[in-house]
């Protein structure tokens, strides 16, 4: 496949943006080569500025759930946009958009809408600790709630431990009150609030990780983490910016029926538009200014276009779509299984709905350290981007699929997973 205007115009972007991008997984560090730079996406297919077509399962990293350009979406935008496009004073799309995430999402009593999930996470925090009066928040090694400072902590040894930070630019301080555990590590948990139980102002998890590839909640973990915060007085986050109206109609909470008292939304929330919420207990959720002593604020805050755009989403998302979801779900993970067991390759695949991993060479992922990065990985992507099929240019990221994809997706899928497989076992 030929992609020299997205060389061209990577070269350029290069001088103007840092690293050519905007986010730094889209410059393709750990597949190294120029990304491929987009002209348009509909539906389950997204093209490069060179005309390639690929199947996409980037899926805008999980923000397309209908496919992309959605006409029904499309049109909510064109008829929010005709009448302005940010007013600064509150609209009718947020007041629909939050009673359609209330009558979903079985923990949410009240809504703030913000416009990024790192927003969402930071607002949390000190909503969390303003509620409580406490400082100190449980977080788990390989979950992401965005690029606040507090949660950019790298992981450290053993059950429980003070994290150093992961990023330049923040400072011990900032990560102080951040107490890391494993995912999945039970025992972990108990153990790091028992220690800190005078000052635990919550817990904060991916009830289904997607940023250290698919991985699920093993056994009672997020029923411990219920039984942990609530016997410390403590608050429980739910960081759904991922699983949100993805893996379910009501999000992960109504799949495993653990209710949080704080949900982060973000992602599908959205449309596709930069809007994400957080949503949850009312007598937490009205220690927010204006109500309460705890400030946060945006100027597109609940902007009407990004509303209308989450809210057409939303209402076409009915209970029955994830049945398809599940669906292609089941038989793309069931074609790429056999494809790995025929050629020998150890590996397994974890999925929920339409967030879905194949973790090469590990039998077992079910937390951070469980994961096993292969040396072939970018050969890998490469190959199968040459073969027509876009996955995320990361083995930490999740690929997701929309409700777009068709058969002939499915079966152009499992022929270039088949032909990256063949390729690298004979290189
Ligand atoms: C679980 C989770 N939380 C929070 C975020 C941050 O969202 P945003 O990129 O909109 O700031 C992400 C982004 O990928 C995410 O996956």
């Amino acid at each position: 496949m030929k992609r020299n205007r997205s060389g061209e115009l990577f070269e350029r972007a290069r001088d103007l943006l840092v690293g050519g991008v905007n986010s730094p997984v889209r410059a393709f560090k750990s597949v190294g080569g120029n990304p491929i730079i987009i002209e348009r996406a509909k539906g389950s297919k997204i093209y490069d500025v060179d005309g390639n077509e690929y199947v996409d399962y980037v899926a805008s990293w999980g923000a397309i759930i209908h496919g992309h350009a959605d006409d029904d979406i499309l049109s909510a935008i064109r008829e929010a946009s005709s009448k302005g496009t940010t007013f600064g004073f509150t609209n009718m799309y947020e007041i629909e958009l939050a009673e359609e995430i209330t009558r979903r999402v079985p923990s949410a009593e009240m809504v703030r809408l913000v416009n990024s999930g790192t927003e969402a996470a930071m607002t949390a925090l000190r909503l969390l600790r303003g509620f409580t009066n406490r400082n100190k928040v449980i977080k788990f090694i390989g979950n992401y709630h965005g690029h606040f400072d507090p949660f950019l902590v790298k992981a450290g040894s053993g059950l429980a431990t003070y994290s150093l930070p992961t990023s330049a630019g923040t400072t011990g301080g900032c990560v102080m009150d951040t107490i890391v555990v494993d995912y999945n590590d039970t025992e972990g948990v108990i153990k790091a609030a028992k220690e800190n139980r005078e000052d635990l102002a919550g817990i904060i998890v991916e009830p289904i990780a997607g940023n250290m590839g698919v991985v699920k909640p093993k056994g009672d973990f997020l029923n411990v983490l219920r039984e942990t915060c609530d016997g410390l007085g403590c608050v429980l986050v739910f960081d759904e910016v991922i699983t949100g109206f993805r893996v379910s109609y009501g999000g992960a909470q109504e799949l495993y029926r653990v209710m949080p008292d704080l949900t982060l939304l973000g992602k599908v929330v959205g449309g596709g538009m930069p809007l994400a919420a957080i949503a949850g207990r009312k007598d937490i959720m009205r220690k927010l200014a204006p109500e309460g002593p705890v400030y946060q604020a945006g100027t597109l805050a609940g902007n009407p276009v990004a509303a209308a755009a989450g809210l057409a989403a939303l209402r076409k998302l009915t209970r029955d779509k994830y049945d398809k979801l599940e669906s292609y779900g089941a038989r793309l993970e069931d074609g790429m299984s056999k494809i790995m067991k025929s050629y020998g390759i150890k590996g397994v695949i974890n999925r929920v709905g339409s967030m879905m991993s194949v973790f090469f060479g590990a039998e077992r992922v079910e937390k951070y350290s469980d994961i096993k990065v292969p040396a072939r990985f970018a050969e890998y992507f490469w190959k199968m981007l040459d073969s027509g099929v876009l996955i995320p240019p990361s083995a930490f990221e999740s690929m997701f699929f929309t409700l777009a994809h068709t058969e002939i997706d499915l079966k152009v899928t499992l022929e270039a997973f088949e032909k990256s497989l063949q390729a690298l076992g004979n290189e």
